[in-house]
């Protein structure tokens, strides 16, 4: 099914009231394009828990803390549509694709910022970023007013930051998290991907051994009757993206997955165990000419999991 194209915001209103009124549940699945298996698999979860789906297409400028990182950004509206109506049933039944004017008519005044849970990550390291998302995603939650809108895990801060925003601004929205989608040699699925060149392709297969290390050494550590500690976490991490020359390490870092702050007793010592059950394992590197970010929740058995090497590796 072809999904209708809307790009104005008051007629995105209209479709909205007119699907409200028929009793219909709306879930909003925002994208910025360049749209691959990981947000096809958003929107399939998104038609199940709504009667009406909304994909928003829109590369939102205000989150982008690099010049060229947006105009790098690929844009492809009408391969995106193609994309979306090859999903017969799960097809939106919009794609909401705004001009940047009229997402932004004027300078803004006004910016949503979420504190604390942007400290550390991609927060510390793309100042600003998360300002524009949240503010972006307020905009696009009053723009469509959704029931349900749909985030994927890949973006875990990003997942946790709307989550506190929804929260703390009684949005009424419920926010779903989808699983990370990763390629047959466990490379999150990512826009970005695509900007690869060969080499950089295959150096980004590390990504996922890093973080399957750390998931391996908690294991060890947890076989010999320890608690897992950040350190031995963290070197895991670093020391398996290190046999990597074509990687440039932006952060890894062991935090607790809900306040994304060090857990509970980190800080007393190199060897230092946490109390924790749950610890997200939390990546960005450069790749040739891009920024990648991958995570898993050790301990969190479904996410583990995912990681499980795959047939091509
Ligand atoms: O995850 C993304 O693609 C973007 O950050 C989002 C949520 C669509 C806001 O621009």
């Amino acid at each position: 099914m072809t999904a209708r194209r809307v790009t104005t915001i008051a007629q995105m209103r209209e479709v909205c009231a007119a699907e409200r009124a028929a009793g219909r549940r709306i879930g909003l699945v925002p994208t910025m394009g360049a749209l691959h298996e990981g947000h096809l698999a958003n929107v399939r979860l998104a038609a199940e828990v709504a009667d009406t789906v909304i994909v928003s297409v829109f590369v939102n400028p205000r989150q982008f803390d690099r010049s060229d990182d947006l105009s790098g950004y690929p844009r492809d509206l009408a391969g995106d549509e193609a994309q979306l109506a090859d999903l017969g049933e799960a097809s939106p039944a919009v794609v909401f694709a705004p001009h940047v004017t009229e997402v932004y008519p004027r300078d803004p005044a006004v910016t949503v910022t979420v504190t604390g849970l942007t400290d550390r990550l991609c927060g510390a390291t793309r100042p600003g970023h998360f300002d524009g998302v949240a503010t972006v995603v307020t905009k696009l939650f009053n723009m469509t007013a959704p029931d349900v809108a749909v985030f994927g895990r890949k973006d875990y801060q990003q997942l946790q930051v709307i989550r506190r925003l929804v929260a703390d601004l009684d949005l009424p929205v419920e926010i779903v998290a989808a699983p990370t989608v990763r390629e047959e040699d466990g490379v999150a699925m990512s826009s970005r991907n695509r900007r690869l060149g060969p080499e950089d392709r295959e150096a980004a297969r590390v990504l996922p051994r890093a973080l399957r290390a750390a998931v391996e050494a908690a294991r060890e550590q947890r076989a010999a009757g320890r608690r897992p500690s950040v350190e031995v976490l963290r070197r895991a991490v670093t020391d398996t993206l290190r046999t990597a020359s074509a990687i440039q390490i932006d952060y890894v870092e062991v935090l607790d997955p809900e306040t994304l702050a060090p857990p509970d007793s980190y800080g007393r010592g190199e060897d230092d165990e946490t109390e924790q059950e749950q610890l997200l394992v939390a990546l960005a590197a450069h790749v040739g000419p891009v920024r990648l970010i991958d995570n898993v929740v050790v301990g969190d058995a479904q996410d583990e999991a995912r990681l499980a090497p795959h047939a091509s590796e």
